[in-house]
């Protein structure tokens, strides 16, 4: 039985497809969306961006006219709820038994009612992978302490967090996806750089000191997907780093 933080969406869910498929094992997906409940009427069957926009001006808002922002925010839900339920549904179709927990995988107190709830029906965990992680990129002079320290702790204390509650667990393998912005740095993400390296040292430490668990820190380069947004891909292609499809 796998559980993967961040498991429900970007990568990280095309990773647990790929489990699915080829080993069908129970995926346990972590997220801080929540769970995505049915979608309201006028919100169905509409796939194109500007349409669901003007139908949710229509439907989300009654007696009001709302800030482009607020529109943007309820359309990155319904987004985010049709790719939970799109990947949950591909997974079962490969013959894993799926659950989404929707929790903030920083959060203790969240992560240890998950770690309860998923040893209570599935007995064991046998696999972490930590994919939870978010960016937001500024010059080292324009960061502020807020979102970088989000940015360090969806990764650092989010491992710590998995570290602490899987103690008595028989792990035999925990993953971390970190990235190659670990080893050489990229324009905008000291904090991300930094968040990352601590993941590949610690996998490394762990990797030593407890040779029955496979410790691993991937140092993914970019996807296409995910958090790689339009703007990341044209820098990238001006490296000439080539995307995983
Ligand atoms: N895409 C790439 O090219 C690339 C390259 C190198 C490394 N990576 C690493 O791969 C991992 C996945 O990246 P991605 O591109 O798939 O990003 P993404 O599409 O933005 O997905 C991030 C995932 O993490 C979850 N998440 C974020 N904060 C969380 C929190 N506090 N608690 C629980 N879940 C949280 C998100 O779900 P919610 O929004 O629902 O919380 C989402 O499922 C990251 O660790 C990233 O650093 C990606």
């Amino acid at each position: 039985m796998v559980v993967l933080t961040g498991g429900a969406r970007g990568v990280t869910a095309a990773c647990a497809l790929e489990m699915a498929e080829k080993y069908s094992p129970v995926l346990i997906l972590i997220g801080r969306s929540p769970l995505p409940a049915s979608e309201p009427a006028w919100a169905e069957n509409l796939h194109e961006p500007a349409l669901l926009k003007k139908a949710i001006l229509a439907g989300a808002f009654k007696g009001r006219t709302p800030k482009p922002v607020e529109i943007d925010k309820e359309y990155q839900k319904i987004m985010a709820g049709r790719e939970i339920q799109g990947h949950m549904e591909q997974m079962k179709a490969h013959g894993s038994t799926v659950r989404y927990f929707s929790a903030d995988v920083g959060n203790k107190a969240e992560m240890d009612a998950v770690f309860k709830a998923v040893r209570k029906e599935f007995r064991q965990i046998t696999a972490i992978v930590h994919g939870a992680g978010v960016i937001d990129d500024k010059r080292i002079v324009d960061k502020q302490p807020e979102p970088f320290m989000r940015v360090m702790e969806t990764k650092v204390k989010g491992l710590d967090v998995l570290l602490s509650l899987s103690k008595t667990d028989p792990l035999k393998y925990f993953v971390l996806f970190s990235s190659i912005a670990a080893r050489t740095g990229n324009q905008g993400q000291c904090d991300y750089a930094m968040a990352n390296e601590v993941l590949n040292k610690t996998a490394q430490k762990l990797a030593a000191a407890h040779p029955s668990c496979k410790y691993l820190s991937l140092n993914w380069g970019p996807w296409d997907g995910g958090m790689v947004d339009d703007s990341l891909k044209r820098e990238f292609a001006k490296k000439g780093w080539p995307l995983f499809p």
